[in-house]
């Protein structure tokens, strides 16, 4: 058994399932935080009975299954004895009441009834997800406290494809191992996120570098990882400007985004958001652009020839901020490597004078990448290397904002007692 997995154990969990087709992958989830050693109690919502039984919940957590308030104080006694509180899947409803204070069943009572934050894993439609009344709910959750998991991408029971797919029971169990083990910081108040009053600048997608009118060098980033780190910072108190190359994502919730398409436009756009606290440079910004742009399209030559295309190299946005004389206080950056992965990063921290680099290894033997899920990264300061394993995008952003608090906390101790 790992430390993390550890973390749950003799823990006792309060898991709320509402509706949802997700709701089956809850009673894998339960089968999971039983298995780490958990006490679980499940409130399962009139929407959540339309997709599993009373009888499967229970029979896997172990206890009744609570359907009803029964008994009349079962919203307070519940919230009182856990040490956490999940809602998976948490339904487009469930999010509009908690966010908006209802509390006319016993799942939105308890959850009202509680001063815990709750770790919060939505599934539903995506247009459900990205339309503003959702996410201004998110964002109301988020400023409460809470913690929210995914949604991830992918195809969805209705058969259309988009964000709202409900994360997998083993990232959530590793969200909320992470919930158990800072709830020895302090109690949640907005005023308390780790990251309050901290300002960051995240850079994410790929550059678009024009050639003419209709055509441009560009790469096939999709800006899931800069996106998440965005919405990860801001969940955790940064006020934070993403400055995003063309991506489908939505704008994250909470975060002030900006959209630009070159190199160019995003330097311009970055050395605007200055001073900040922290940089973060997820983008992968083309490294060249054609030396001229034409007004008009270039057409085929007569005789088949292509046309030569003179290229001229573009800013290094992560090495002018490290260079800049508003240096932001951490500034981190991505590297790709197909080989000698600890070697060539560390070269291109020190390179570029960036503090950190999350380092992954890119080519035959691994996956893309690009557009995936997930990725298995390494974090290279000057002093260290750890292996964070394969992981989820956002979990990734989740474990990064969370050494970037630390970083913080430590440098202000180290800064009182100078
Ligand atoms: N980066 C940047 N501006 C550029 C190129 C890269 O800000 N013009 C940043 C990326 O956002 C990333 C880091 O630099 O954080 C490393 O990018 P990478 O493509 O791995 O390195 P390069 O500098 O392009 O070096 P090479 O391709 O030779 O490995």
């Amino acid at each position: 058994m790992n430390t993390m997995t550890q973390t749950l154990e003799n823990k006792s969990i309060l898991l709320v399932i509402s509706g949802g087709i997700a709701a089956y992958k809850s009673l894998e989830l339960i089968r999971l935080l039983k298995k780490a050693g958990c006490t679980v109690r499940c409130i399962l919502t009139k929407g959540g009975q339309q997709f599993v039984t009373p009888l499967s919940v229970s029979a896997l957590c172990e206890h009744e299954v609570l359907t009803e308030d029964t008994y009349k104080m079962d919203h307070i006694h519940l919230s009182r004895a856990a040490d956490a509180i999940l809602i998976a899947p948490a339904s487009a409803d469930l999010l509009a009441k908690m966010a908006n204070g209802l509390a006319d069943d016993l799942a939105t009572a308890t959850l009202l009834a509680s001063d815990k934050p709750a770790l919060i894993a939505p599934a539903m439609n995506h247009k459900m997800w990205s339309h503003p009344a959702t996410q201004t709910n998110i964002e109301k959750l988020k400023s409460y406290g809470h913690q929210i998991i995914g949604p991830e991408e992918g195809d969805m029971a209705c058969g259309e494809h988009g964000i709202g797919r409900m994360s997998e029971p083993s990232e959530i169990l590793r969200g909320i191992e992470e919930q158990i083990h800072r709830s020895s910081l302090p109690p949640f108040l907005p005023s308390s996120l780790p990251l309050q009053g901290r300002t960051a600048l995240v850079t994410s997608g790929p550059t678009y570098e024009p050639l003419d009118p209709v055509r441009f060098i560009g790469n096939r980033s999709s800006g899931k990882q800069g996106h998440a780190i965005a919405a990860a910072l801001a969940a955790h108190g940064a006020s934070v400007t993403l400055i995003t190359g063309p991506v489908t994502l939505p704008d994250p919730a909470g975060v002030t985004t900006i959209h630009v398409e070159t190199a160019a436009e995003m330097l311009t756009a970055c050395e605007k958001a200055l001073p900040v606290d922290i940089a973060v440079c997820a983008a992968a910004v083309a490294d060249w652009s054609p030396a001229e742009q034409q007004d008009h399209k270039i057409k085929k030559r007569k005789r088949g020839n292509p046309p030569d295309i003179a290229l001229k190299e573009n800013p290094d946005i992560l090495k002018i901020l490290s260079n800049h004389k508003n240096r932001p206080a951490l500034v981190v950056g991505f590297a790709a490597e197909t080989k000698n992965l600890i070697e060539n990063a560390n070269e291109k921290r020190t390179r570029k004078n960036c503090d950190w680099i999350l380092a992954n290894i890119v080519g035959q033997t691994t996956q893309k990448t690009f557009g995936e899920d997930r990725n298995h990264v390494y974090l290279i300061t000057a002093s260290t290397n750890e292996d964070w394993q394969p992981m989820s995008k956002h979990a990734i952003a989740t474990r990064l904002t969370e050494e970037i608090a630390n970083y913080f906390e430590t440098k202000a101790i180290q800064d009182a007692a100078e």
